[in-house]
């Protein structure tokens, strides 16, 4: 594994896993989210494990999908890559898997968080839907999730300011389980972790698929039409623009094209 860190054995029943490319803010490339899927894969298949926490660094949870690597990208190159169906995989998760996350959770970032079961927060996180800013739409379950978690009126102002949101109002609008100082976010998750690794595994699984049963009912429709709305943002100039403007550190210049 190059870009996550696996302990399989953090504490008793508890695997640990940590993105790692700290130079990039731990940005989601492609190998990354294949890593991680295979590395959730295994620990699902590992009965010593029952709970997962999934965390980056103080600085980053992930700061989104990769933009270097998606910029000059084609919506039939995103439609063949299809990156998506990594997700899939990743939201198919038997195990309880808590987010524990520091610092910036924006775009893929806040998406990987949302996929999680629970999220505790660091004081210093912050949350974000910032896709349209670079000229494209989240695209990782982003319009469903946070909508779904936040409701209408504060998710339709996210997705289209792109403005971030501190772990406090995360904490008021019911998007994260609890809000923690930096030093303790870690233990915060690993206490979490614990209580819920002393349950049945059995039944904490069972339990898990039905909460998100209830959760899910109509999101493979939504995930859906989503995914090909942000494919369509590929065939725009505004796109190649802003994924442009952010690889060259200038401000964007949109056109409506
Ligand atoms: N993709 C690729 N590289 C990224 C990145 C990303 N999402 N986020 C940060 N990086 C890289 C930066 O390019 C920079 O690399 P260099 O040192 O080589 O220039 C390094 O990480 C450090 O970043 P900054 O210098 O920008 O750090 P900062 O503290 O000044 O700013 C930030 C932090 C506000 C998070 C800023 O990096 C930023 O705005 N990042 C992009 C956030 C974003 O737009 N995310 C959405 C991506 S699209 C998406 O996720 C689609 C989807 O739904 C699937």
């Amino acid at each position: 594994m190059e870009f996550i860190k696996v302990n399989e054995a953090y504490a008793k029943h508890i695997a640990l896993i940590e993105l790692n490319r700290p130079k990039e803010l731990n940005a989601l490339n492609l190998q990354l989210m294949g890593e991680l899927r295979d590395t959730l894969k295994a620990l699902d298949d590992n009965d010593e494990v029952r709970v997962i926490i999934l965390t980056g660094n103080k600085k980053a949870f992930a700061a989104g999908a990769d933009i270097k690597q998606m910029a000059n990208k084609t919506a039939i190159d995103m439609l063949k890559i299809d990156q998506f169906s990594t997700w899939d995989q990743i939201r198919k998760t038997k195990k309880p898997l808590i987010a524990a996350v520091s610092g910036f959770a924006l775009g893929g970032g806040c998406e990987l968080a949302m996929t999680c079961d629970m999220i505790i927060a660091s004081e210093s996180a912050k949350f974000g839907q910032p896709e349209i800013k670079i000229g494209v739409m989240p695209g990782a379950g982003g319009t469903q999730r946070l909508t779904k978690a936040i409701g209408k009126a504060k998710a339709m102002e996210l997705v289209l300011t792109g403005r971030f949101i501190s772990s406090e109002e995360a904490m008021s609008y019911g998007l994260v389980n609890k809000v923690v100082p930096v030093e303790m976010y870690m233990h915060e998750a690993t206490s979490l972790a614990k209580e819920i690794a002393n349950m049945s595994p059995i039944a904490a699984q069972l339990a898990k698929e039905s909460v998100n049963r209830s959760f899910e009912t109509h999101l493979d429709e939504g995930l859906t039409f989503e995914r090909k709305n942000f494919y369509l943002t590929f065939s725009s100039e505004d796109q190649t623009e802003g994924m442009q403007a952010f690889v060259e550190k200038r401000k964007p210049e949109y056109k409506g094209k």
